[in-house]
């Protein structure tokens, strides 16, 4: 057997045995997302590509360089969305969402395209989950989306996540900064790749997150943002940094955080790991209060973060966290001939629809291989439908860990209640009721 077609680079399969993983840390975050009053937006995979260019912005990396663009049949430009933000802030301008109650706050789970170098962590599809505030300018509103991060991470059980905030200041102050970088740049402009070179006239502000190692060289010594924020802006990052004291949450200053993107004002953040190597940035997010004007929307700030899921996930391997799998087959009906394998099959049908994990023989295989296919699959429980099950309305049911039987009338109810009975067991045994006064005698 020859595959002739395979995946392509940067791009991978979740199979079974990690798709539950997914599923587990994507659900976790929409439902703690749901406890602190945000809604799932979904928005389409690929947009006109100018909305990249004028929210993501034509001096980034992911724009210049791993943005994937396409011409449809109809000549239109478009490109698959390499983050989820733009279209989110397009979404809401475009449904009118944005003159609804604010704060607007709204999750979401999507798959991402940038065309990258793949290496462990960084791949050209991946997935994020991320957050989205709009309307707020209180600097409330950046303590809440990081506390919610700390907070997720603190639920899946990860430590040694290490927080770094920075501001990158306004379109007042930002104009003093991007001159002193200029200057500085300028200075050492020989030494700078032709893209940064070209960036200098432009945005230099860029030139501090390009990969080149001799352009992060250079930069290691530029000036600091934080030495030209306005009075705004240096108020907006103390109220911040207080916030966060009060919560509790450890952080860094580090004025070398400018993110990728050219949408962010004032606060930028990362959260960063030190156990899954050279792509360790798990979460990263910012205000971006000029966004939606500058997408023709009304002059309402807003702010985000978006954390990868596949780095997540690596996160939570490597720490050694366990999720907790998914529950196997309660109950495998094995079949022999064809009315049982009838009987069968309304019984598992009966006990899905209550709620059991049931499964039968849809291959018409002998008892054998049936049984040995309950075993590859975890059944809990099984049990095996002949001619004399069938004449008698009783069947014993077999606990595939023990080997030991009862018998249970055949019918979906008796069936239902057996394995109720078994799970409320399976409840009350891992229950420690020793501490609570009254529940001695469970
Ligand atoms: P970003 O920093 O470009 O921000 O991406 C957010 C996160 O996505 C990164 O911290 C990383 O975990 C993950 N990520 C990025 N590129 C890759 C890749 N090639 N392979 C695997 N994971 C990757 C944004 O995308 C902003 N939209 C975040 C945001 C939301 N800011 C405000 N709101």
């Amino acid at each position: 057997m020859a595959l002739e077609i395979r995946s392509i680079k940067g791009t991978q399969d979740i199979l079974p045995s990690d798709s539950w993983k997914w599923q587990f840390v994507e659900r976790q975050f929409l439902d703690m997302a749901a406890l602190y009053g945000f809604s799932e937006i979904r928005v389409p995979t690929f947009e006109d590509r100018g909305l990249f260019i004028r929210s993501v912005g034509d001096t980034t990396d992911v724009v210049q360089k791993e943005m994937y663009t396409f011409t449809d049949q109809g000549g239109r430009e478009l490109a698959l969305r390499p983050e989820g933000t733009a279209g989110v802030n397009r979404a809401v301008i475009e449904s009118g969402l944005i003159t609804g109650a604010l704060p607007l706050k709204l999750s979401y789970v999507l798959s991402c395209f940038r065309a990258e170098k793949p290496q462990a962590g960084r791949y050209r599809e991946f997935h994020q989950l991320g957050m989205e505030v709009f309307g707020s300018q209180s600097a409330a509103a950046d303590a809440e989306l990081i506390s919610f991060v700390h907070g997720f991470f603190d639920h899946l059980g990860l430590q040694q996540i290490r927080l770094e905030i920075n501001s990158i200041g306004c379109p007042h102050c930002r104009p003093d900064y991007h001159r002193a970088l200029k200057d500085y740049f300028s200075a050492r402009k020989e030494g700078l790749c032709p893209t940064c070179q070209e960036r200098l006239e432009r945005n230099p502000l860029r030139i501090l997150d390009c990969k080149c190692p001799s352009c992060q060289e250079i930069a290691k010594d530029a000036p600091s943002g934080l030495d030209y924020l306005c009075e705004d802006c240096a108020a907006h990052f103390e109220s911040l940094k207080k916030r966060l004291n009060a919560l509790q949450i450890d952080y860094t200053v580090n004025p070398r955080i400018v993110r990728g993107l050219d949408y962010y004002t004032r606060t930028v953040f990362e959260f960063i790991s030190g156990d899954i190597g050279a792509q360790s940035t798990i979460c990263g997010g910012g205000r971006y209060d000029g966004l939606l004007k500058s997408l023709g929307g009304p002059d309402q700030p807003g702010i985000g973060f978006a954390m990868g899921l596949e780095r997540l996930l690596m996160v939570l391997e490597a720490q050694k966290i366990e999720l907790p799998a998914p529950a196997p087959c309660d109950l495998y009906i094995a079949s022999m001939g064809e009315e049982a394998s009838v009987i069968a099959m309304s019984l598992t049908a009966d006990l899905r629809s209550e709620g059991f994990a049931a499964e039968c023989d849809i291959v018409g295989r002998s008892v054998k291989a049936q049984m040995k296919y309950a075993d590859k699959i975890g059944a809990r429980f099984s049990m095996v439908l002949g001619d004399s099950e069938l004449e008698s309305g009783r069947a014993s049911v077999r606990n595939m860990a023990d080997g030991s039987t009862v018998e249970v009338e055949l019918d979906g109810e008796s069936l239902s209640r057996f394995l109720y009975d078994v799970e409320l067991s399976r409840i009350t045994d891992s229950l420690d009721v020793s501490g609570i006064p009254g529940f001695d005698k469970l």
